[in-house]
């Protein structure tokens, strides 16, 4: 298993290209679904995640060609054009084996619902953030017309005469829920109007995916999106947007460091809390023609608490990195997590770096130190692991951090990309 080292103490100077975000790019690549022609994405990133969604796809009969040609070898090349061709779709079930390790390959149940009538997906299962149930994605489906059971592990949707339109109100925020209720409605008879919906960039970037194939959406971006369903969509070309979380990570990094950065390409209006705490920590942000700089000259990291919310609020997925800063400050922090009920696993491991921070439900009070000390650390899930890397920048001596394939299924090039900026970092190939 490779493993990354770090040795800290260098300030992060330079420019950092942000590539496209994984989360835009999973849902959008799971629209080529819904029609027989084909959807083209610019930007994409080359990670583990897209990879494996690739193979879901793949299942289910969508074949893809890398910039013109058909399944070249994909990982060598970045912000890739793919074109994605779900001509016909050959399997409506999406097995165990490759639902449980990606939880976004459950997403497909809109699409093959709503193209093919019918679809048998397994049940995801929980994963190390959280339980992460899909009780409001079928019931949204339900409210479309689907009759759905649950089976032996697998959720079996049907539909026979098509969805129809419907009202529905999210009981509480879902990204994944949203991204496959527009999917749904967007073939179905008649108008959804979607309630108490995610206001992700993310989303935004697949109603403009969806629009771009034919489908009529409005509201995108706000809480309350109306769908209105036609009987056919077609091929598309559409862009990627920039990876908001991967840009927030390097923003962190670069203040943790006292360095100056460029993130050439990030888009700060995807950034708007995130940004607004790094200020108040201590950090100075300037809009660029083609991206965000974040400097850092003040002595030291001023302590910030936050709370993890649904978009615009601050985001759950920049949540351990935002401690992996906070470790430093010149006081105490206050983290609390709202959206998953485990994601604090980075907090035993920052610790061995020699951070304070103590536990208390979904609080972390984070007593920042003078200095933490470079140690093996491991890896527990995509943000826990980056959250490392940042303290491992800060840290004096050498930090090890294991089970490195938990960082490349989201972060495109992480070592390259740091280096490049004056970071001591190396992968360590096993
Ligand atoms: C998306 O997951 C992201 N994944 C996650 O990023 C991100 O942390 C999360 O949204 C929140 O922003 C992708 O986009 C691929 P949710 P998703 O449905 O859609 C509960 C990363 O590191 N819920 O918005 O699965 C759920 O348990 C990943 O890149 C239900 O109770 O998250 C959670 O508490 C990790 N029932 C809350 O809602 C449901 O039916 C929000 O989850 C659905 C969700």
């Amino acid at each position: 298993m490779d493993r990354i080292r770090i040795v800290g103490g260098h300030r992060l100077n330079g420019e950092i290209s942000i590539s496209g975000a994984k989360n835009a790019a999973l849902p959008l690549i799971i629209a080529s679904l819904l029609t027989e022609e084909p959807l083209t994405l610019e930007n994409v990133p080359s990670l583990a995640d897209v990879e494996q969604l690739i193979r879901i796809l793949g299942n289910h009969g969508v074949d893809y060609a890398l910039h013109g040609r058909r399944k070249a070898h994909t990982s060598s090349s970045y912000a890739r054009v793919m074109r994605f061709e779900a001509r016909n779709i050959v399997n409506i079930i999406a097995p165990y084996d490759l639902v449980s390790r990606m939880r976004a390959g459950f997403w497909v149940i809109g699409p093959l619902l709503a193209r093919m009538g019918e679809a048998e997906i397994s049940l995801p299962g929980g994963c190390a953030i959280g339980t992460r149930p899909v009780d409001f994605i079928l019931d949204g489906l339900r409210a479309l017309g689907a009759v759905i059971t649950i089976e032996n592990g697998y959720v079996h949707a049907r539909a026979a005469k098509g969805l129809h339109g419907a009202s529905y109100h999210f009981p509480k925020i879902t990204v994944g829920g949203t991204h496959v209720l527009l999917m749904a409605a967007s073939l179905a008879k008649g108008e959804t109007v979607l309630h108490n919906a995610a206001q992700e960039p993310e989303v935004v970037n697949l109603a403009e995916c969806l629009t771009a194939m034919g489908a009529q959406i409005s509201g995108a971006g706000t809480r309350t999106i109306r769908i209105k369903g036609v009987e056919y969509l077609s091929g598309a070309q559409v862009k990627v947007i920039p990876d908001r979380i991967e840009a927030g990570t390097y923003a962190f990094a670069a203040a943790a460091t006292g360095g100056n950065v460029l993130l050439r390409g990030a888009n700060p209006n995807h950034l708007p809390i995130v940004l607004e705490k790094l200020q108040q920590a201590g950090a100075r942000v300037d809009w660029e023609e083609d991206g965000v700089r974040i400097r850092r000259e003040a002595p030291f990291i001023t302590p910030v608490d936050i709370e993890t919310a649904a978009y615009p609020g601050f985001p759950t997925d920049l949540q351990a990195q935002f401690m992996g800063l906070m470790t430093r400050a010149q006081g105490t922090a206050k983290i609390t997590e709202t959206i998953f009920e485990n994601r604090f696993m980075h907090v035993q491991e920052l610790a061995r770096l020699g951070a304070h921070i103590s536990l208390a439900g979904q609080t972390a009070e984070v007593e920042g130190v003078p200095l933490l000390q470079g140690a093996q650390v491991m890896a527990t899930d995509l943000r826990a692991s980056v959250s490392l890397v940042i303290a491992g920048l800060m840290a004096e001596g050498e930090t090890i951090v294991n089970r490195v394939y938990h960082l490349d299924r989201g972060f495109e090039r992480l070592e390259e990309k740091l280096a490049a900026c004056g970071a001591e970092i190396e992968r360590l190939r096993s």
